[in-house]
């Protein structure tokens, strides 16, 4: 007997100014299956998504809901349906607590007609343990880390019960044990017979969990494969529409004199007794767990954080560094990892938020010179491939990976020699995270120092040519040059989970 669909979308189209997003897409989606949605940056797989969950709502075509032919026209239609989404870009209020988000809307009543607080907070505590989740529930949004927030998101999508729930990137933020944990929910998920559409980056988590994979290229329609039939290496290849030869490009640069060595650094309970350097032609790779004070030690060089004691050089000047604009004159960038709420305005087109972190290289006597800054603008869009029909696009209208594209190349207008990525490549797609690490070689061959945050062991391992490790607050291994070649994952992690520590860099 053939299965009915759960969902049945065909010559699905939207169109935004400037931009055909999809392409008359056709989408099945079947209950009790996961169904991957997969393309670079700006394929359309948000819009497809945000179509079925009534967010999008002037497109063309026909959707089969459970049968019946239904017009998406609002989420909360939608999700009377029985349709959920956790979005991409957060969505989460910062001054309101977890349950309040998770319940936002739906406050359980008394019979008083009064809200049911404490059923509010048991309730939301019972999704948070489900996804075995420790975040208090009443803790303020605005204390969480991003992954956390992520949690949240993910526990306020399951807590609707619906017969599809649509996962945008709900891992980028995660750590692995979250990740893990979020797997779990998916299997049980799946045996209750819900559709889940899954958006990742991951390849490899692609091929843990999907059980079908439609790919997206450019607003069209390329294929749907069962994911038994498929390989990596044909992902990508679909995906791009050519194979990539080089995933992490390495030049070799000679390595210059230090630029920035930190000693003793301290703060609380966070940064414990760090100290690293990183010179001139290297690009210094900070891996370790999501939480284990990579963001934190750079927060702290970059000004934007108060450290409690240790010593910052730059260039060898020793310096006390106590606010961003000051180390931004001493020559440091720092591209944040959560370009929702520290990288970007997103009310601003991509010119003005480009424009931003350093007016005054676009600016002479007379105020700012147009013709100049289109120019530079022009310049750093195209360098780092930014996806958008005019520089005058709000950035909020450009999809996830490219809002991440415009974070860097406003950075890259500053001209600084210190310049740290914090996850540069946080979802982004593998064209373009190859071109990103082709920036950051093209800056370690201009003389720069770059320091990379990530989570990505394969990236940290590919593309750095030094590497420190941290675990709860400290520096717990160092890998040089030679060491960095022969590095196993395996090796790696044990440093990051604390299961083996060695003796860091000597600082003194
Ligand atoms: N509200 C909007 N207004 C204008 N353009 C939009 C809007 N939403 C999306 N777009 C554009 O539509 C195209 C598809 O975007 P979409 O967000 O679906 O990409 P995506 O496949 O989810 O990419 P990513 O992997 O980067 O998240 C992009 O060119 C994007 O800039
Ligand atoms: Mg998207």
């Amino acid at each position: 007997m053939e299965r009915e669909p759960l969902v049945q979308m065909e010559e699905i189209t939207v169109e935004f100014p400037g931009v055909l997003a999809l392409n008359k897409v056709p989408f099945t989606a079947y209950g009790g299956e996961v169904h991957v949605l997969l393309g670079e940056n700006g394929a359309g797989k948000s819009t497809i998504m945000k179509v079925l969950a009534g967010v999008n709502t002037n497109y063309s075509g026909r959707i089969v809901y459970k049968g019946q032919e239904i017009r998406a026209t609002s989420v909360e239609e939608q999700r009377a349906r029985g349709v959920s989404i956790i979005f991409q870009e957060m969505n989460l209020l910062k001054n309101l607590t977890v349950a309040e988000n998770i319940y936002m809307g739906r406050h359980p009543m008394k019979v008083s007609g009064q809200v049911d607080w404490n059923k509010m907070n048991a309730d939301a505590r019972s999704m948070l343990d489900m996804i075995h989740s420790d975040i208090s529930e009443k803790a303020l949004i605005a204390d969480l880390s991003v992954g956390q927030m992520q949690m949240v998101e993910i526990a306020k999508a399951l807590s609707f019960k619906s017969d599809i729930i649509i996962m945008d990137e709900p891992t980028s933020a995660l750590t692995e044990k979250e990740v893990d944990a979020l797997f779990e929910i998916i299997a049980k998920l799946k045996a209750q017979g819900v559709a889940i559409v899954y958006i990742s980056h991951r390849l490899a988590e692609i091929m843990r969990i999907g059980d079908k994979i439609t790919i997206l290229r450019d607003g069209q329609y390329i294929d749907t494969l069962s994911a038994k039939d498929i390989t990596v290496d044909k992902m990508i290849q679909l995906m791009v529409g050519r194979d990539i030869s080089e995933q992490y490009p390495k030049e070799d640069v000679v390595q210059g004199p230090k630029l920035l060595e930190v000693k003793h650094l301290n703060q609380g309970k966070q940064i414990k007794d760090v100290s690293f350097h990183a010179c001139a032609g290297e690009i210094v790779g900070f891996y370790g767990l999501m939480g284990a004070g990579r963001t934190e030690v750079m927060r702290a060089v970059f000004g934007a954080d108060p450290y409690d004691s240790g010593e910052i050089k730059i260039h060898d000047k020793p310096v006390k560094i106590k606010s961003c604009e000051q180390a931004k004159r001493l020559g440091i960038a720092l591209l944040t990892e959560d370009r929702k709420n520290q990288g970007l305005i997103l009310e601003f087109s991509v010119k003005d938020n480009i424009g931003l972190a350093k007016l005054d290289n676009i600016m002479n006597n007379f105020g700012i010179n147009a013709g100049r800054e289109k120019k530079v603008c022009d310049d750093l869009v195209k360098s780092v491939k930014v996806k958008t029909p005019s520089n005058n696009q709000k950035v909020k209208l450009l999809s996830g990976g490219n809002q991440q594209k415009v974070v860097i190349a406003k950075w890259l207008n500053t001209n600084s020699d210190i310049i740290i990525f914090d996850e540069p490549t946080r979802g982004i797609d593998v064209g373009a995270k190859v071109e990103i690490y082709r920036i950051m070689n093209e800056l370690k061959k201009a003389g720069k120092s770059v320091i990379m945050i990530s989570s990505e062991l394969p990236e940290t391992i590919g593309v750095s040519d030094r590497i420190y490790v941290m675990h709860e607050g400290r520096i717990t291994a160092a890998f040089d040059n030679e060491d960095v070649r022969g590095l196993t994952e395996d090796y790696v992690i044990a440093f990051a989970t604390g299961t083996k520590t060695h003796i860091p860099e000597q600082a003194g």
